[in-house]
């Protein structure tokens, strides 16, 4: 929940269109066609990284023509602190068996690259046969470490986003469109 403070900030800010529901739609079944050709006739597991990719995840496998598996992992969130070391801490494993399987690691933004580098080196322990990433948003400038995604859906500058499973204090992630924020 917000908090006062966070509150009184809100009021101050504005909320414009950066990436409207038409696009996403457009986008995320140009993604479930091209990741359906890349895994069509494999074992494969969506894995959703909690909590902003579920709305990304729920789209995207319903654009896929093909079988897929559901799977949830949760990881340390920085909030306001980011950190350079890259220390990244499970809060919630993986369910499912994923020895021999594929396993598409679904985010909502890569920022820093931090979270996907640890999920990607995680997974991969649990000894998946391939391991492949999508995520719905994209911040190349924002890098503290490389990491390039296998899908991505749209590539943004450095701002703050919300909507479509981004969050600022836990608001505004069903706004169905993603928007900037600003004072
Ligand atoms: C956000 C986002 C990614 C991560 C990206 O998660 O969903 O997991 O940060 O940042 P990075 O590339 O700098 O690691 P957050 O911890 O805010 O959790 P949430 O999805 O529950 O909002």
């Amino acid at each position: 929940m917000a908090s006062e403070s966070n509150a009184m900030i809100l009021a101050q800010m504005a909320q414009t269109t950066l990436i409207s529901r038409a696009q996403i739609d457009a986008r995320i079944a140009e993604m479930g066609r091209e990741i359906s050709a890349e895994f069509e006739g494999s074992e494969l597991i969506a894995l959703c990284v909690l909590k902003g990719a579920v709305f990304f995840l729920t789209d995207l496998v319903r654009a896929m023509s093909m079988d897929v598996a559901l799977d949830f992992i949760q990881v340390s969130s920085y909030g306001n602190q980011k950190y350079s070391s890259g220390v990244v801490t499970i809060l919630k494993e993986p369910q499912l068996d994923m020895h021999g399987k594929s396993v598409l690691i679904v985010e909502d933004i890569i920022d820093s690259g931090l979270s996907m580098r640890e999920v990607h080196r995680y997974i991969e322990s649990r000894g998946a046969a391939k391991v492949k990433t999508a995520t719905f948003l994209d911040k190349p400038k924002a890098r503290k470490v490389e990491f390039q995604a296998d899908y991505v859906g749209f590539s943004i500058d450095p701002m703050f986003v919300i909507g479509y499973g981004l969050d600022f204090a836990e608001k505004y992630r069903n706004i169905p469109e993603v928007q900037v924020l600003s004072e």
